[in-house]
């Protein structure tokens, strides 16, 4: 079985509150992308769970320590989904990365996703999608987006999804845009440890937000874009500022960092715009930074669409 596990980018985050737990309460829109990893799957005979990445075709990436490959997240979705089933069956899982780790784009999180949906149908597990988010929270916040697919609205500490427009207006959305991944990595929990709310309240970007993709227009969505985290990601990572202005400075519909960082990204009014801020930010930025072109994928390509398998 193929799947494509596709990265996401925040076009809106908005910090609600600590909580108890020592999590934040949020209200995130999150939107795929393009940009996927490529996530092959078989069944084997016993409890086994192996799991193998391939990491040569994204950046090396500084201050990301790679979880090894009992930890790693794919493999824990593995054997929750063993843990909450009492199935017997095992599986060999290759991860060709194509998303950039450590970088706010999700990566870790979709491939768990994906396997997630991708084994409950392989072992014919029979979870509801309902009992899916429910394990896909327990494994990160981001999950439950990831695995729902499409452009999504996340509250809560991300696991209460719903879709951010109506299905007969989620295709409109279908953005191009370029994402930069600087070479380092950002810890989220450390960059959520720093947070102090911003001056900015969030809200009337979320309404306009919500309007731009249900309308397909990306020149309102560039400027609703809204992430509070953002200063708390510029004061300890400058160059970030630097990107962010700089993709702005030559014409990006909206430049934002993506949920916690490192990753930034920029929308375009269409691919020759999106190629040109790419040129523009090489020549800018002394710095060798990683930068894709990528589309949103607002109708959901992800593993819990049917068709479950995506050619990648
Ligand atoms: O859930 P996940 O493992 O992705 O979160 C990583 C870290 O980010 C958490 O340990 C927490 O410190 C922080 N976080 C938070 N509030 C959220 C999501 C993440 O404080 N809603």
């Amino acid at each position: 079985m193929r799947l494509a596990a596709p990265a996401k980018i925040n076009l809106f985050l908005e910090i609600l509150g600590k909580r108890d737990d020592g999590y934040h309460d949020l209200r995130t829109v999150l939107v795929p992308l393009s940009l996927a990893d490529e996530i092959t799957i078989e069944r084997r005979e016993g409890e086994g769970i192996e799991t193998v990445m391939q990491m040569d075709e994204i950046p090396a990436v500084v201050g990301v320590e790679m979880a090894g490959t009992e930890d790693n997240l794919a493999t824990r979705a593995a054997r929750l989904l063993q843990e909450e089933t009492g199935c017997r069956a095992g599986a060999r899982i290759l991860i060709r990365k194509r998303i950039p780790v450590g970088g706010g784009l999700g990566g870790g999180s979709s491939d768990a996703a994906a396997v997630l949906c991708g084994l409950n149908r392989l072992w014919e597990t029979g979870l509801s999608r309902d009992r899916l988010l429910e394990l896909g929270a327990r494994l990160g916040s981001d999950v439950p987006a990831l695995l729902y697919g499409g452009a999504v609205v996340a509250e809560g500490r991300g696991e209460r999804v719903r879709p951010a427009v109506r299905p007969e207006e989620a295709a409109r959305s279908r953005w191009w845009g370029l994402v930069v991944h600087p070479g380092f990595g950002i810890s989220t929990a450390d960059i959520y440890r720093r947070y102090r709310p911003p001056l900015t309240n969030g809200s009337a970007f979320y309404h306009t937000l919500l309007i731009a993709l249900a309308t397909g227009d990306v020149h309102r969505a560039g400027r609703s874009l809204f992430n509070g985290l953002e200063e708390t990601v510029f004061a300890k990572y400058p160059f970030l500022r630097l990107v962010v202005e700089g993709l702005r400075d030559e014409g990006a519909l909206g430049a934002m960092v993506s949920g916690s960082g490192s990753s930034v990204f920029a929308l375009a009014a269409d691919e020759a715009h999106a190629r040109r801020l790419q040129q523009r930010l090489a020549e800018r930025v002394e710095a060798d930074c990683w930068s894709r072109l990528v589309q949103t994928m607002p109708d959901g390509v992800m593993a819990a669409h049917d068709p479950l398998e995506v050619r990648v």
